[in-house]
């Protein structure tokens, strides 16, 4: 069914929007909202809160601090699946074998840097949008930085 997943460009691929949000139009996409920001610690230990006490959990968060991100609300049929397909699996060098056209076998490097998030579930993407997108989100457009 049509409905509305979250994305996002980590620091390390934002530098590359412009050809990640290509192929977001190109299979299918419709952007319904995005913001470029950075995030604070304390956001990015709310943000993954569920991977807290896992063994990349501070890389993770200090990683997604460490410069630009960019939030997207996108619309499409099946959104999750089909924006968990276009970024491909979560471990870059599996991503170069298994999807060598994915934003994270293209633009990740490895580990924690892995280009591009996608939500797991309409539930977590609710939630996402709600913390990027809500009035009530901590997050600042780039201008303010
Ligand atoms: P993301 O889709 O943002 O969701 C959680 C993130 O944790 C994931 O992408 C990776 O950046 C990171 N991650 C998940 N599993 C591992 C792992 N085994 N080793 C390192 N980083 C991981």
């Amino acid at each position: 069914q049509r409905g509305k997943t979250f994305g996002m460009i980590k620091p390390d691929a934002y530098t590359h929007i412009g050809k990640i949000i290509t192929a977001i139009e190109k299979n299918g996409f419709v952007i319904g909202n995005l913001k470029m920001t950075r995030m604070q610690i304390a956001d990015a230990q709310q943000f993954y809160g569920e991977h807290k006490g896992k063994p990349f959990f501070d890389e993770l968060t200090q990683f997604i601090c460490s410069d630009f991100i960019v939030g997207l609300e996108l619309i499409a049929d099946n959104s999750v699946k089909k924006w968990r397909d276009l970024i491909g699996p979560t471990k870059c060098q599996v991503a170069r074998v298994e999807a060598p056209n994915s934003m994270r076998a293209l633009y990740g490097t490895e580990g924690v840097r892995n280009a591009c998030h996608g939500s797991d579930a309409p539930g977590s993407a609710q939630r996402e949008l709600d913390f990027f997108f809500s009035d009530k989100s901590n997050l600042k457009s780039t201008a303010v930085f």
